[in-house]
C-alpha cells in the first residue's frame, strides 16, 4: 500500500470513530418530537428522569414492550436525540 493510500485509509478510520461516537443531538430529537410525539406528550411528562431513564422507556416502546397507544418506530440514535431533547426541556 502506498504511504498515501494508507494515510487516506487511517483518516476515514478516525473519522469513523468520531462519527460513532457522536453525542445525541437534541436538535434532531426537537425535530422529531414535533414530527411524531409532541401530539400526546408534553415535556413535563419526562420531569426528574435521568436521559437513560427516558431512553430506555423509549426502547422498551419501540420494542413493543411497553405499553402505548401507537407503535413507534426509531432508529438507536434517534432514540437517543429525542431523550436528550425531553430531557433537555423536562426542567
Ligand atoms: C397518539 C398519542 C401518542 C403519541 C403520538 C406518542 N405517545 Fe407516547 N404515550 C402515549 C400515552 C397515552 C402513554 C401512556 C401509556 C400508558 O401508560 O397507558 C405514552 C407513554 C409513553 C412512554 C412511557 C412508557 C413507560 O414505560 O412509562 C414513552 C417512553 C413514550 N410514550 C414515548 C413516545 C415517543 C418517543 C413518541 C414519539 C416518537 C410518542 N411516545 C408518541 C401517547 C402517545
Amino acid at each position: 500500500m502506498s504511504r498515501r493510500l494508507l494515510g487516506m485509509s487511517l483518516g476515514f478510520a478516525l473519522l469513523g470513530v468520531v462519527l460513532n461516537s457522536a453525542a445525541a443531538d437534541v436538535d434532531v430529537g426537537k425535530a422529531k418530537v414535533q414530527q411524531v410525539c409532541s401530539e400526546c406528550h408534553e415535556a413535563a411528562d419526562w420531569k426528574g428522569q435521568s436521559e437513560a431513564d427516558v431512553r430506555a422507556k423509549i426502547a422498551s416502546v419501540v420494542a413493543g414492550k411497553a405499553k402505548h397507544p401507537k407503535k413507534l418506530q426509531l432508529t438507536d440514535a434517534e432514540m437517543a436525540d429525542v431523550a436528550a431533547y425531553w430531557v433537555s426541556v423536562a426542567k
